[in-house]
């Protein structure tokens, strides 16, 4: 009996502090700080302005002065309006290689050295146009800015190629017909040795 007794004590000291934990109050969740507003912010300031009006600034007029992330308004303005300026200087440059499909003309070239005439075409330099058909054809930089692929016309380069920012010819090296065939688009009928440098 006696065991009974204390078998039941402790069964309403259990059933007791069952209770008391169920009503006890825990310690309240509280969110962390929200810092996505400081993150933004930080982001968009790492962000480079577009030299470009965004579609969204081009419906108010233009301009590109869109307040990212508030603050610092005045650089921001500054910025845009250096955007505009830039927006104003027009469309992308165009080199002489910038043909229409429908415009491009063909015109008959002697290679002297290669021993062929090909037709060339007025959108494409006289290097890729030789290296298309095979031939191994001198060049370094191809941009303009050595004379390895260096060549010569029969004629007067300046009227007989464009050149696509050559740094390297003067004018009166043009005149005795030298070319640089990586950024020398065709322009009339010529024979060309390559290899040729003043
Ligand atoms: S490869 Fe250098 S100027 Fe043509």
């Amino acid at each position: 009996m006696e065991f009974s007794a204390t078998a039941f004590l402790i069964g309403v000291a259990l059933a007791v502090g069952a209770v008391v934990l169920h009503y006890l109050k825990g310690t309240p969740w509280t969110p962390s700080e929200d810092l996505s507003g400081e993150v933004l912010e930080r982001r968009a300031e790492t962000v480079p302005e577009t030299d470009f009006p965004e579609p969204m600034n081009r419906s108010i007029g233009g301009g590109g002065a869109v307040a990212v992330g508030g603050g610092e308004a005045g650089g921001e303005l500054a910025e845009g309006e250096e955007g505009e300026g830039s927006e104003g200087d027009g469309a992308t440059a165009s080199g002489p290689g910038d043909i229409p499909e429908d415009e491009i003309e063909y015109y008959e070239v002697e290679w002297v050295k290669e021993g062929e005439t090909i037709e060339v075409a007025n959108n494409e330099p006289l290097l890729d146009q030789g290296e298309e058909q095979g031939w191994d054809l001198p060049y370094a930089c191809r941009e303009g800015s050595c004379v390895s692929c260096g060549a010569r016309v029969d004629g007067d380069a300046n009227d007989l190629v464009e050149h696509d920012n050559q740094q390297m010819l003067d004018e009166n090296e043009m005149s005795d017909g030298y070319v640089l065939t990586c950024v020398a688009y065709p322009r009339g009928e010529f024979s060309i040795e390559t290899n040729e440098t003043p």
